[in-house]
């Protein structure tokens, strides 16, 4: 359900040749109070998008720039404490937060852009 504050159907977040394939790219869309912290990951041929938010502490999940990716690229990695997520559907496998889930945010490839879906 979409919150006030969140970005608008149709908001761009980068072009999809800015991410990796296979990658992540962090990024912020809006400002102040309004301002989201998401990642994107691109992998075969998807894009997936989640509030850079970990759920064991509400940290961010990456300690360097764009690094969201365990090694080999098959798992989303917090480097806080080490907790892995499905890249398909941000849900915890194993660390402090297992059975816990990112927060999704909708997305949708238009014309080689990364936008915010309806
Ligand atoms: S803050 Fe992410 S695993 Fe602890």
């Amino acid at each position: 359900m979409r919150k006030r504050g969140d970005p608008l159907p149709g908001t761009a977040l980068c072009a999809l040749d800015e991410i990796d394939e296979p990658g992540a790219k962090g990024l912020a869309s809006g400002e102040g109070t309004s301002r989201l912290d998401i990642f994107l990951i691109r992998k075969d041929g998807a894009v997936y998008a989640y509030l850079n938010r970990c759920p064991h502490a509400a940290t961010r999940l990456d300690n360097w720039p764009d690094r969201f990716l365990t090694q080999d690229e098959t798992q989303i990695l917090c480097g806080n404490h080490a907790a892995l997520f499905r890249i398909e559907d941000g849900f915890c496998t194993s660390g402090p937060c297992a059975g816990k889930s990112l927060e999704a945010v909708p997305v949708e490839v238009k014309d080689g852009m990364v936008r915010i879906a309806a």
